[in-house]
């Protein structure tokens, strides 16, 4: 029998979160000062991210969408990436951030970078919240991340488990239950 999901010990809080944030929307400011951004969110996991991050960059921005998924299991992915929703407009000859919620694997980012360098972006650069090094499968780093954490399983702040808790402020494990 699959055994139950509890929330474990809270990972990042909100508070920690939010100063955070307003640190990488500080760096980001400074290093395209004078230049249009074009954000891109990853759906769905990183529109919490992404929303308060824009709050926090003062250069002029532009914002997009995009939704993937990985084929795979409920808690990791399998390189196989599905495009759900593609931009709305071209990014050629833009600066284009790509805003993650997470690397794990990194087998979604590497396959996204590939597919959107294709489309000849003057530059192009990944900002993750969250980054799971140990996991990692591809070749692949972020230009700007939120935090490095441990081989855990977390939801919360637009991530989730079976789309359920992407509305907590802050960030939890799921642990098996012992009992
Ligand atoms: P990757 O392709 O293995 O790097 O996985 C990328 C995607 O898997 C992320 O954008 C998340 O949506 C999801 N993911 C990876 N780790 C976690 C986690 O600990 N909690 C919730 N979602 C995760
Ligand atoms: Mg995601």
């Amino acid at each position: 029998m699959e055994k139950e999901l509890i929330f474990g010990e809270i990972i990042i809080s909100e508070d920690d979160i939010q100063k955070r944030v307003a640190e990488l929307g500080r760096e980001i400011s400074k290093d395209y000062e004078g230049e249009t951004i074009l954000t891109i969110c990853v759906l769905k996991g990183a529109c919490i991210f992404m929303s308060d991050l824009l709050k926090k960059i003062s250069t002029e921005t532009n914002i997009d969408f995009m939704a993937v998924s990985s084929y795979g299991d409920a808690t990791s992915s399998s390189g196989v990436v599905r495009i759900l929703k593609d931009l709305d407009s071209s990014i050629e000859g833009k600066h284009v951030l790509i805003v993650e919620d997470i690397i794990d694997s990194g087998l979604t980012l590497h396959y996204l970078r590939d597919y959107l360098m294709g489309r000849k972006p003057k530059t192009l650069k990944i900002c993750t919240l969250l980054d799971k090094p140990e996991r990692r499968e591809a070749d692949i780093a972020a230009d700007y991340v939120g935090f490095v954490i441990g081989n855990k399983f977390i939801v919360g702040y637009g991530l989730d488990y079976q789309e359920k808790y992407r509305n907590l402020p802050y960030i939890t494990c799921l642990v098996e239950n012992e009992n």
